[in-house]
């Protein structure tokens, strides 16, 4: 089977799960609005990923700080000063690009020899320039200095200024986390691969305040955590995760040491999540710029300590395509597309379907959804043959199918339908939701 992106792109809108942004305009580059589905497979994955962190962990609670923040806090970060991509441009033909892209070691290019890839001309490239992939916005009614201000491009920094009102408020002990799932914004320059890398993403980031030389086994430990994740909660094939180790030219400017959990996407591994030790880096640039003491007391040692930072930062966007992918199957045998979602994050659980559209039928199947709406989210479908509708689900990755025939009348059973092996029992309604109920639970 080849899984490509495109393929995945065209099943995403035809089934209403992604689309291009602004479409009817010719689409707006590198974002994308989520549908009717989209929404639903988007919003399970968070769901997980917060009780993981937030029910699982007692000692982890949670935040929604804006997307505007104070702009001093971008500078004491490091994002107005290294948050830069280095660009190269074509004087002939005005392509822009990224000058990694041409070699790791750009800095050794002989920028005179290059040939642009868009129309072909050799020894017109400038040399590399610093752009920095914050958006900047005006606050206010006018624009003028000091009324400039950014989009955050990491949620992170909204929890270094929370922590010490978190901590206080919530009496909370080291080790504790804090957890937010947001919007961030970056002004990428090669934004490509469907919702990969977009420009408008959501970031899940979990920042866990530690003391200082417990920091490399915390690092290991949520190392761990977090590989398990998409397995137990995504139902993500073990053998398509790696982990990458930041090497020291890949490291951030504020990491001591990185590691990504990479998938194997169809265009290569690639990076869905990182965990970083981000040291007391981001505290102390934070005390040095707003002048306020961010030092923690711990009470039974009578001391104070600046914590150290290990951060699980995670594109929920990105998680969302790890799953797209791994979950698309071309049966070909049976001439069908499949989303193989895992039940626990379908974006529909169920559908439920009259054979036919009289002899009381649909009246039947309409009870049935009735019923089952309470329990888990289900459709209701009597358009087009049974064949024809359970196909649809299927690429809609619905893992069910209870189908309502004259027997169901008579003694009350219907059929459950398997997405993946298309098998059928007959069962009785208690029975169904039993089974459904079951299989929307992490393992
Ligand atoms: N706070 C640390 C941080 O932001 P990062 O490695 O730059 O670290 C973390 O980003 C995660 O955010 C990535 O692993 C990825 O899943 C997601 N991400 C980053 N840039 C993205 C983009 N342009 N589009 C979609 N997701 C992105």
């Amino acid at each position: 089977m080849n899984k490509t992106i495109d393929k995945i792109v065209s099943l995403c809108k035809r089934r209403g799960i992604i689309f291009q942004s602004s479409e009817i305009y010719g689409g707006f580059s590198a974002v994308y609005d989520y549908g009717p589905l989209g929404v639903e497979l988007k919003n399970n994955i968070s769901k997980f990923w917060w009780k993981e962190m937030t029910q699982i962990h007692e000692n982890i609670v949670g935040l929604d700080s804006g997307i505007l923040m104070h702009p001093s806090i971008w500078e004491a970060s490091g994002h107005v000063g290294a948050f830069n991509d280095p660009l190269v441009d074509c004087k002939k033909c005005k392509a822009r690009y990224r000058a990694d892209e041409f070699s790791d070691d750009f800095s050794s290019i002989d920028w005179n020899e290059i040939q642009c890839p868009n129309c072909g001309t050799i020894g017109d490239m400038t040399e590399p320039r610093q752009f920095n992939l914050m958006f900047k916005t005006h606050v206010g009614p006018v624009q003028e200095t000091g009324t400039e201000a950014y989009l955050r491009p990491e949620t992170a920094q909204g929890i270094y200024v929370n922590y010490q009102l978190i901590q206080g408020a919530m009496r909370m002990k080291i080790p504790f986390g804090i957890a937010q799932i947001g919007k961030a914004f970056r002004n990428e320059i090669i934004a490509r691969n469907f919702i990969f890398r977009t420009r408008e993403f959501e970031q899940m980031e979990m920042q866990y305040f530690v003391k200082p030389g417990t920091d490399d086994a915390t690092l290991e430990d949520w190392k761990e955590k977090r590989f398990i994740f998409y397995s137990k909660y995504l139902g993500i094939d073990k053998s398509k995760l790696r982990f990458h180790k930041h090497g020291d030219n890949e490291l951030a400017h504020y990491a001591k040491e990185a590691w990504d959990i990479e998938y194997h996407f169809p265009f290569g591994w690639s990076e869905i999540e990182g965990i970083h030790n981000r040291t007391d880096y981001d505290l102390s640039q934070h005390e040095k710029f707003s002048g306020k003491n961010l030092s923690y007391f711990d009470q039974p040692n009578n001391e104070r300590f600046l914590p150290y930072i290990i951060e699980t930062s995670a594109g929920l966007n990105r998680m969302l395509l790890t799953v797209l992918v791994d979950a698309y199957w071309e049966d070909i045998e049976n001439k069908r597309i499949v989303m193989k979602f895992d039940p626990m994050i379908a974006p529909v659980k169920a559908v439920i379907c009259p054979l036919t559209k009289k002899d009381g039928l649909p009246e039947k199947a309409r009870d049935v959804t009735m019923k089952l709406k309470s329990h888990f989210k289900v459709i209701y479908d009597q358009q087009g043959s049974i064949g024809k509708r359970y196909y649809r689900q299927d690429e809609a990755g619905t893992p069910f199918g209870v189908t309502i025939d004259h027997q169901s009348l008579s003694d009350e059973t219907f059929t459950l339908r398997y997405r993946d092996t298309q098998e059928q029992d007959r069962l009785s309604l208690e029975q169904i939701i039993s089974i459904i109920n079951k299989s929307v639970h992490p393992k």
